[in-house]
């Protein structure tokens, strides 16, 4: 079985995703937190290479991917994390990175519960399956009652919690966390009471304290791996990033439950991480900082395969093979073979374009990867053009940069402001730099009516219907799909529940 254990951290903003990161990363032997960890030997050149790229193409890809190693049960896993753009940069490349991972850990602050964007990255979770571990943070701090955690997780996102642990207190009145594997209790220590490695063992349990342990064991679900690994049930931990407390038991959990690499879907066929063949699937482009370079950092999740420096892949949008010298290798620590990469790894490949979101690369072009899908904007704008002779120009850039994945683009059916969706506000600034750099297009963005869009789908007669009734509200994307422009949620549950024989859909397979 692979050792390789490819998640993300889907989180909201604050919950503590950074801290819990460096911690990971402390405890695993990671190397890539520039500064943190002293580098050695490979380690030191694959640092180097990389912080070379990242100055040449000023393409910050440091944190994108961070590769860490633990002993488990005699076995080293290698760990890759992949990074959930949040605050000010959260995007469509957010979303879109959870479809690169095989587990993600949702991380919530104990004071606060489910937060909105917990709750967004969860569904997109959810859309793939994909098994979740939740660590409740900050019980340093005085946080909600376990229990309202427990069935607020539950209630909110509909899914099954089996607690792993039990805080002593919370606050001031912390004493610890009991590990019901293990029975132990780990106590904070020192001054600044962070966990200093000693698990208590002969741990008395009284009064209230010893009721809750027991209602927390019994009052909820068993963990069950194969509920776990479906996406129905999570496994909750709970602990301080900050203080350290958790979180070796968290790395042990997703050692031991988190799934190794899954077979991805490629049409009707499904395509194992044991194939030869390399194969893999582009989910994230980085583009330059500076618009007046076009230089790009692909990021391929591998499907399956060896993969070595300077091999030819051919891209699904490309058809010839390209030669991948200088592919950025996100390496772990002690690895002699630093010039390959497996199934579940994720490599960086410098390109000047040629590369595009969904695109499948793999040594033979007989295999399509299927499932990496738009997500439906949450933020859209008409574009103002500010010399209105530029309009052929302007339709050139939306098409190649919704192509690109930078944005999304809708063509009313009627009137002719054009309409570009994005799911963070970044994007807005990157599309209007890149137009304005990359084609010559002054252009502005406006509000618009709309708050969201839907994909139609259903027969042609049930969609004719719908459009007569419902022009003002149609557009086309840019492949001439239809997409309904709703002005609010509501209005999205109105219209299904008016045209059941419809679906309004928040996502589309690239
Ligand atoms: P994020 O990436 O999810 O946005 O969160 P981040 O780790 O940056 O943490 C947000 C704040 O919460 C930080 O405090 C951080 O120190 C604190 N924090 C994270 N984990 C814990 C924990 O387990 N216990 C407690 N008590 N605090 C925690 P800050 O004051 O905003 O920033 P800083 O000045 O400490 O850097």
């Amino acid at each position: 079985m692979s050792n390789r254990r490819t998640f993300a951290i889907i989180s909201h903003p604050d919950a503590g995703k950074t801290t819990l990161t460096e911690k990971l990363l402390l405890q695993g032997g990671a190397i890539h937190l520039a500064g943190e960890v002293k580098a050695r030997g490979q380690a030191r050149r694959a640092r180097s290479d990389w912080m070379k790229i990242e100055q040449q193409r000023g393409i910050s890809v440091t944190s994108s991917v961070m590769t860490f190693e633990k002993e488990y049960e005699g076995e080293t896993i290698t760990f890759n994390l992949l990074d959930t753009p949040g605050h000010e940069d959260f995007s469509e490349d957010t979303y879109r990175t959870l479809t690169a991972v095989d587990s993600a850990i949702m991380v919530i602050d104990a004071a606060k519960g489910i937060e909105p964007q917990t709750r967004k990255l969860f569904e997109v979770c959810r859309l793939r399956s994909v098994p979740i571990i939740t660590f409740v943070n900050k019980v340093d701090r005085e946080g909600r009652p376990v229990f309202e955690l427990l069935d607020e997780i539950a209630d909110m996102l509909a899914l099954d919690v089996s607690p792993q642990m039990y805080p002593l207190g919370m606050g001031g009145q912390f004493e610890g966390i009991l590990d019901f594997a293990s029975g132990k209790v780990a106590r904070p220590e020192g001054p600044s009471k962070e966990f200093a490695g000693q698990r208590d063992d002969n741990v008395e349990l009284a009064g209230e304290i010893a009721e809750n342990v027991e209602l927390a064991q019994i009052g909820y679900p068993e963990f069950d791996l194969e509920a776990y690994r479906n996406g129905d049930l999570t496994p909750v931990y709970f602990g301080s990033a900050l203080k350290n407390f958790g979180v070796e038991e968290l790395i042990d959990a997703i050692a031991r439950y988190a799934p190794p690499p899954r077979p991805q879907p490629a049409g009707e066929e499904q395509i194992s991480p044991e194939r030869d063949e390399v194969t893999g699937f582009i989910f994230k482009v980085q583009a330059n900082m500076d618009p007046n370079h076009r230089d790009r950092i692909a990021f391929m999740r591998q499907v399956s395969g060896t993969f070595k420096r300077g091999m030819k892949l051919t891209p699904s949008g490309l058809g010839k093979p390209i030669a991948i010298h200088s592919p950025i290798l996100f390496f772990a620590q002690d690895r002699e073979l630093a010039d390959t990469a497996e199934a579940g790894d994720i490599i960086g490949i410098p390109n000047h374009g040629t590369l595009r979101v969904g695109d499948t690369l793999s040594e033979k072009n007989q295999v399509r990867f299927t499932g990496l899908p738009n997500f439906a904007p949450e933020i859209l704008r008409r574009v103002v053009l500010k010399d209105p002779t530029k309009t052929k120009q302007l339709r050139k850039a939306l098409d190649d940069l919704s192509e690109e994945g930078v944005i999304q683009v809708f063509y009313p059916e009627i009137g002719g402001q054009w309409i570009v969706g994005v799911v963070g506000q970044l994007q807005l600034d990157v599309l209007v730099s890149r137009l304005e750099a990359e084609y010559k297009v002054g252009a502005s963005l406006e509000a618009s009516p709309f708050a969201t869009a839907r994909w139609l789908k259903g027969t042609d007669a049930a969609l004719k219907n719908f459009e007569d009734f419902n022009r003002a509200n149609l557009a086309k994307d840019r492949d001439g799909d239809l997409v309904f422009m709703a002005k609010s949620p509501w209005d999205v549950g109105y219209q299904q529940e008016k045209n059941p024989e419809l679906t309004f859909s928040a996502t589309k397979e690239r």
